[in-house]
């Protein structure tokens, strides 16, 4: 069987990926001595055991202690770098990495640290592994709208280091109608827009990311197998799903891999594509998740060309690259 190894070859482009959800154990321990920061675990072992969780609410608390490690400029830099260097293991020639930094500046962390920090590990993964990568800002939304407005603010003097932004964290209680007018705003300033819906959410939470944020791609998506009418605009539009199966299995979103409803989205002829979400978390960066789905769900050669193409056909490289991709 042949198909693994087309799976790992295949060019693809990862546009689901928390960079905070790459920081590995070991560089949790490693960072921690060198910004005197304490860890309430023994040893790296100690801490993967902690990851075992039942919802997203139990990964996102183990999720943002993880984070606050990370203290300096070069902190940013050695865990963005040691993503790309995964990612061009796995062929991924092109990325979107999220970044939280609600989460780094709320610890008094600096945006300027954060994002140059990230930037500078994207400009040289373009330069030394030939690997696109660009940053999206994701808003927190267990926080306030006026908090992300302030995050946007603090955030425009660096506007040309990022491409976009993003709504992620605890999804159900916090509907994307209440960050309408931020979202607004970044589509004045030519934003791209793209927000987490349909994770543990409703599928309502899907259509509101469409038409009250007039999101571009919709992050998971998944609940939208339960809505009829909703799949049929997702098809219509075009509208991109960065579907993470390995995070789903992890986060309990479905029971077991062969149970993932990827299949149904792509047969539906929706623009699904496969993504890592927070590897470090789940077990599994870009080819894991691909090798692990089609085994568990039977999806073809034909699948995996689909997939591959809609990686580009959704991802925000300019419009002529682009269309020489797919
Ligand atoms: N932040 C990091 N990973 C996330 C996920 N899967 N859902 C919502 N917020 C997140
Ligand atoms: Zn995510």
């Amino acid at each position: 069987d042949r198909l693994p190894e087309l799976l790992r070859r295949m060019p693809k482009a990862e546009l689901h990926i928390h960079i905070e959800g790459s920081l590995e154990p070991e560089l949790i321990f490693a960072l921690a001595p060198r910004n005197g920061v304490k860890i309430p675990y023994a040893s790296v072992e100690d801490l993967r055991r902690a990851y075992a969780f039942t919802n997203l609410q139990s990964f996102l608390d183990i999720y943002y202690a993880g984070a606050s490690v990370l203290l300096k400029e070069q902190d940013f830099y050695d865990m963005a770098r040691a993503y790309l260097l995964k990612a061009a293991q796995d062929n991924v020639v092109h990325a979107e990495l999220f970044f939280d930094p609600q989460t780094h500046t709320a610890r008094g962390v600096s945006m300027e640290t954060v994002i140059h920090g990230l930037h500078r590990a994207c400009a040289d993964a373009q330069a030394e592994l030939g690997i696109s990568a660009s940053l999206i800002l994701c808003f927190l939304r267990h926080l306030s709208e006026e908090d992300a407005f302030e995050t946007l603010e603090q955030a425009l003097p660096y506007r040309d280091k990022f491409i976009g932004v993003g709504l992620d964290s605890s999804e159900v209680g916090n509907p994307p109608e209440k960050f309408a007018r931020v979202f607004a705003r970044c589509r004045e300033l030519g934003l791209h827009r793209v927000a987490h819906a349909g994770e543990e959410g409703p599928p309502a939470y899907v259509w509101t990311a469409l038409d009250l944020l007039k999101v571009e791609r919709i992050d998971h998506g998944v609940q939208s197998g339960r809505d009829a009418a909703l799949m049929q605009r997702l098809a219509a539009d075009r509208i991109p799903l960065t579907v993470c199966p390995l995070s789903n299995l992890k986060l309990c979103v479905f029971p077991d891999l062969a149970s993932h409803n990827l299949r149904q989205l792509l047969d539906a002829g929706l623009v699904a594509t496969v993504n890592s979400d927070d590897p470090a978390y789940f077990g599994g960066y870009m080819n894991e998740n691909f090798t692990q789905t089609f085994a568990a769900t039977g999806l073809s050669s034909q699948h995996a060309y689909t997939l591959a193409r809609n990686s580009f056909a959704a991802s925000f490289i300019d419009a002529a690259t682009r269309q020489r991709l797919i």
